[in-house]
C-alpha cells in the first residue's frame, strides 16, 4: 500500500544524493551522448498511471464482461480453477530442460491427456506440440506428405477443401506446399459428393473438412465422403475446431478421418483470442503414427520419458514440448467434466444454438440459408434487411455495441451473403440468450439511419479496420501525431 510522500529531512537528503549521482553519471558521459533537451515523456504520478491502465483494461471485452457469441470461435466460460492450477509453481516454474526424473508429474499429465484426446476423437496417437489450430493443420499436412512419400506416391500435391472451410485450411495447405482445390457446397450447405468425386484424383493428398462445418451443419454423408477419399488413395483431415458440438456424441476417428487437430483453446478451457497461448494437438490413425513430431511421451513401466527414436518423424514442430500450461488446463477440464460432462456440454451448446436460431428465424427478420437443423452454431443472412432497409450485417453488429453486446462473427463463411454467424456455447443462460435475441429483433426494426451510424455509445465509432491492421498506432506519440 502506498501513502502520500512526506518530504522529511532524510528523504530530501536521499533525493539530493540521487541527484548528485545523476550529475556524476552525466559528467562521465561524453558530451555527444548527453541529452540537450528535456525528455518528452508524460509526467504522471503512480495513481494516474494506475487509473489509466485500469481504465484501458475496462475498455477491453472478454467472456468475463459478457456474452461473446463469436461464431466459429467457441468463446465459452473457462473454469477459473483450471487457470489457477496451471499457475501453481509446481507447474509454472518447471524448466523444459530439467531432468525427466524431476518432471514426472507433468510428463504423466501430458501422457494421460494424449490418451484422453484419443478417446474423445477416436484416434490412435496424439502429439501436443502444435501451438494453434493453424499449426496443427500445418503439422497434419506435413504428416500427410510424409505418408505419401513413404508410399512412393509423392506426386500427390493437391489438397481439396469445401467452400465453407475456415481460412486457415487453405492457408496451411498452401504453406505446406500444396495446390488448393476448392469445391462448392450443395444447396443443403454440405459437401457435394459429385464435386468431390470430380476433384479427387491420383494428385490428391488430402481432403480437409470440419464436421459440423462452419455453417453449423453436420456432414451426414461423412461415411461416403471418407470412402471416396480413401478409394482415391488420399487422406481425410479433420479440422477439430468445432469439436464443441460433438464431444461424447460422435468421433472423427469413427467417421473415417485419418488426421485430426483440436483447438484446446476453444473447446477445452483456455480463453480463445488475444494472440495466445493456444494449443492445437494433432491426432492420427495408426498408419500415420511413425510420422508424428518427436519427442513422443512414453511410459516405461512406471516412468514417463521423452522418446526421440522415430526416424520417420516429420521432426520438431514447436520448441520444447508445446504449450504445456494450455495442455494442463485441458487435462484438468476433462477430468472435472468427465465423459458425461463433456457430452452434456455439447448437448447444451447445440440446444442453445438451435433455440436462438428458431426464435430469430421465426421472426422472419433474419434468414437461415441452407439446412434447418444446426449444431453448436448457425449462420443467418441479413440480405432481407439490406434489400428492404439498406442495413448490412456489419451495421447490425455495430449497433449491438450500443447495447453493450458483443457482435457475432460477420461475413463468414463467404458463401452466405451478409452473414452473421452466432455461436452461443453451453455456458450461457436462457436469460442471456433472450436478451440477445430481443436486441437483434429490436435492431432489425429500428430506424435504419440509427443502425447505419452505430455505434454511438462507444469510445471509438467506426474504425478503418483494414487501416488499423496495416498501420497500427500503438504508442502515445504516434497517436498524438494523428491529431495534429
Ligand atoms: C473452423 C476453424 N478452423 C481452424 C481455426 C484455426 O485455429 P487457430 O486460430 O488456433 O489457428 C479456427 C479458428 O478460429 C476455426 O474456427
Amino acid at each position: 500500500m502506498y501513502h502520500s510522500v512526506v518530504w522529511d529531512e532524510p528523504l530530501l537528503k536521499e533525493l539530493e544524493e540521487i541527484k548528485k549521482e545523476k550529475y556524476i553519471l552525466m559528467s562521465v558521459l561524453p558530451e555527444s551522448l548527453q541529452r540537450k533537451t528535456i525528455i518528452d515523456i508524460p509526467d504522471l504520478d503512480e495513481t494516474q498511471v494506475m487509473r489509466h491502465f485500469f481504465h484501458l483494461s475496462q475498455m477491453n471485452y472478454g467472456i468475463e464482461s459478457g456474452f461473446y457469441p463469436l461464431g466459429s470461435c467457441t468463446m465459452k466460460y473457462n473454469p477459473k480453477i483450471c487457470e489457477e492450477i496451471s499457475r501453481w509453481e509446481q507447474f509454472a516454474l518447471l524448466n523444459p530442460y530439467q531432468d525427466e526424473s524431476t518432471t514426472q508429474g507433468t510428463l504423466r499429465m501430458m501422457y494421460e491427456l494424449e490418451q484422453m484426446l484419443c478417446e474423445i476423437t477416436g484416434m490412435d496417437h496424439f502429439t501436443l506440440q502444435p501451438a494453434a489450430g493453424a499449426q496443427g493443420e500445418f503439422t497434419g499436412l506435413l504428416i500427410a506428405r510424409a505418408y505419401h512419400e513413404s508410399n512412393k506416391d509423392a506426386a500427390r500435391d493437391e489438397v481439396i477443401l469445401p467452400d465453407t472451410s475456415h481460412g486457415t485450411n487453405p492457408a496451411s495447405a498452401a504453406m505446406a506446399g500444396y495446390k488448393v482445390i476448392e469445391i462448392p457446397s450443395t444447396k443443403e450447405g454440405t459437401v457435394d459428393l459429385e464435386m468431390l468425386k470430380k476433384a479427387l484424383s491420383d494428385k490428391t493428398a488430402c481432403f480437409m473438412l470440419t464436421n459440423p462445418n462452419t455453417l453449423g451443419i453436420f456432414e451426414s454423408e461423412i461415411i461416403e465422403v471418407a470412402r471416396l477419399v480413401h478409394e482415391a488413395g488420399a487422406l481425410l483431415y479433420y479440422d477439430g475446431a468445432n469439436m464443441n458440438a460433438i464431444m461424447g456424441k460422435a468421433r472423427p476417428g469413427d467417421m473415417g478421418f485419418d488426421i485430426v487437430h483440436l483447438n484446446l483453446h476453444k473447446t477445452f478451457s483456455t480463453p480463445h483470442g488475444g494472440g495466445g497461448p493456444g494449443s492445437g494437438p494433432v491426432g492420427v490413425k495408426q498408419k500415420l503414427e511413425r510420422f508424428l513430431p518427436v519427442p513422443w511421451i512414453v511410459k516405461k513401466q512406471d516412468t514417463y520419458c521423452f522418446d526421440y527414436a522415430h526416424p520417420d518423424s516429420i521432426g520438431k514442430i514447436k520448441s520444447t514440448y508445446g504449450n504445456v500450461s494450455v495442455a494442463l488446463k485441458a487435462y484438468i477440464y476433462i477430468l472435472l467434466m468427465g465423459g458425461n460432462g463433456l457430452k452434456e456440454a455439447s448437448e447444451i451448446a447445440v440446444l442453445n444454438a438451435n433455440y436462438m436460431k428458431k426464435k430469430l428465424v421465426d421472426s422472419k427478420l433474419y434468414q437461415l440459408p441452407y439446412r434447418e437443423l444446426r449444431k453448436h452454431e448457425f449462420v443467418l443472412s441479413c440480405e432481407h434487411l439490406l434489400s428492404t432497409k439498406g442495413i448490412r450485417a456489419l451495421d447490425v453488429g455495430k449497433r449491438l455495441l450500443d447495447y453493450g453486446l458483443h457482435p457475432p462473427t460477420v461475413y463468414f463463411p463467404h458463401i452466405v451473403k451478409e452473414a452473421m454467424m452466432i455461436e452461443p456455447t453451453e455456458s450461457e443462460s436462457k436469460k442471456t440468450l433472450d436478451i440477445y435475441i430481443d436486441t437483434l429483433l429490436k435492431i432489425a426494426q429500428e430506424d435504419p439511419s440509427l443502425v447505419k451510424s452505430a455505434p454511438q455509445n462507444t469510445v471509438v465509432q467506426r474504425i478503418d479496420e483494414i487501416g488499423a491492421v496495416k498501420n497500427p498506432i500503438l504508442t502515445w506519440k504516434n497517436l498524438d501525431k494523428t491529431k495534429e
